[in-house]
């Protein structure tokens, strides 16, 4: 038997409702902040990746899907949203138009990682990107919105906040790590000892204890913030305590992906197994340039659906349509042409196979149909239907005209 390739899973029946459940609250919710609705290609060159989230990511370095085109392209299947986005953004010349622009899109992502609960190579991100807009209340609005989606789905969290500096402050501050990193390089792992070179700030994040032990001791960026960034950053508190939202400053927060500056950010579920994180985001001023468009602030976010799912409060969908069956093979005929008049404006399901009325009530009753119609030998012959309102539990019979 041919299955599915490790770590990408089929989506149906009670999942695809949790999902569609899910990305039409998100969209609503995005739609009500004044974002619009983009689809970028699942297939881009590799190069985009490349650049923007970086080589020295594990994104870029070990998890890309990545293979030669019939056109010797080097192309590669999007391991994250964002890059295509701002490729749009800047091939559609939004940058030289100026102005703001915000965009929502959701879809599938691709990551060659090892899978375990919770990660898989292919997921889908729900995500946003807001180009235009430098203000640091632009982060906090990010941040309102995921918490807002997280509100309406009932799922709880932890929010975790870093400021990840800018060109004034950044290169200062990596100078002093890499100090630091030489000073017990002897004792740190392999991975840590090739960020040090390719990107510094990535070993803070490492999953290593006696790594973590040790960088216990490292200068933490938050401390060495230029004044603008340091500014925005208390302002951005400021903004999220007045309006009620919760977070832990993380100074180790550096996210896996090089193209931000700024406010990074978290959200994490302690319900949901080690895979902890449920979305991520961040301000990325300088990415709209490094892929050769006008300088462009832009700050965004991404929420991982099926770890959503997991955690996702679904209400209660209430008894919807009819379901129409026939007792007599001769009055499937007429089921068929009643389900198709009904369809018109209804949700209907009906059964092509007689079957006895306790059956009948049972498959409408799977379905969740408000309405079990059945036509037996008696009511054929006297041209009525029978119906029970599985809500009401009420029985009648009435005549087809009236149906
Ligand atoms: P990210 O943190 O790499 O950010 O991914 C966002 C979310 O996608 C994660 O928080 C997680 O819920 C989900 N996710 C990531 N990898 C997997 C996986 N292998 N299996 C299941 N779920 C996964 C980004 O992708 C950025 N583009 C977010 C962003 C948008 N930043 C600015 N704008």
């Amino acid at each position: 038997m041919i299955k599915s390739l490790r770590g990408m899973n089929d989506i149906l029946s009670e999942d695809y409702g949790r999902f569609t459940y899910f990305i039409n609250l998100a969209t609503k919710v995005a739609q009500n902040y004044g974002f619009h609705f983009i689809e970028t290609p699942l297939l881009e060159e590799t190069a985009l990746f490349k650049r923007s989230v970086g080589e020295s990511s594990d994104i870029v370095g070990k998890e890309m899907y990545q293979f030669t085109d019939k056109g010797e392209n080097d192309v590669c299947l999007r391991p994250e949203g964002t890059a295509g986005v701002v490729r749009a953004f800047v091939q559609k010349k939004l940058d030289k138009a100026g102005g703001t622009h915000r965009f929502f899109y959701h879809g599938s992502m691709f990551r060659y990682e090892r899978p375990q609960k919770g990660r898989l190579r292919q997921f889908h991100q729900f995500g946003v990107e807001s180009f235009g807009v430098d203000s640091v209340y632009e982060d906090a609005t990010m941040i309102m919105m995921v918490a807002d989606i997280l509100k309406k789905c009932g799922i709880g969290y932890r929010l975790q906040l870093n400021s990840l500096g800018d060109q004034n402050c950044m290169p200062q501050y990596r100078d002093s790590l890499v100090s630091f990193i030489e000073s017990v390089e002897d004792e740190i792992c392999e991975d840590c000892q090739r960020r040090k070179t390719t990107n510094p700030i990535r070993v803070l994040d490492c999953k290593n204890t006696h790594c973590q032990s040790l960088y216990v001791n490292a200068p933490k960026l938050i401390n060495s913030l230029c004044g603008a960034c340091e500014d925005d950053f208390t302002k951005l508190k400021q903004i999220l305590d007045t309006n009620g939202i919760v977070y832990e400053i993380d100074t180790n927060l550096v996210r896996g992906l090089d193209y931000y500056s700024k406010t990074a950010f978290e959200f994490v579920s302690d319900n949901i197994g080690s895979q902890s994180a449920i979305a991520g985001g961040g301000r990325y001023d300088r990415l709209v340039e490094f892929l050769d468009g006008r300088p462009t602030p832009a700050v965004g976010f991404a929420m991982g659906i099926e770890r959503l799912m997991e955690l996702i409060v679904m209400p209660e969908s209430p008894r919807e349509g009819y379901y129409i069956g026939a007792m007599d093979s001769n009055a499937v005929d007429l089921v068929v042409k009643l389900a198709q008049s009904k369809r018109l404006t209804n949700k209907v399901v009906c059964d092509y196979k007689a079957k006895n009325l306790k059956k009948h009530l049972n498959a409408a009753d799977k379905v969740n149909a408000k309405f079990c119609c059945v036509i037996g030998e008696n009511e054929k012959k006297d041209g009525t239907i029978w119906i029970k309102n599985l809500e009401a539990k009420s029985e009648n019979i009435i005549l087809l005209k009236d149906f």
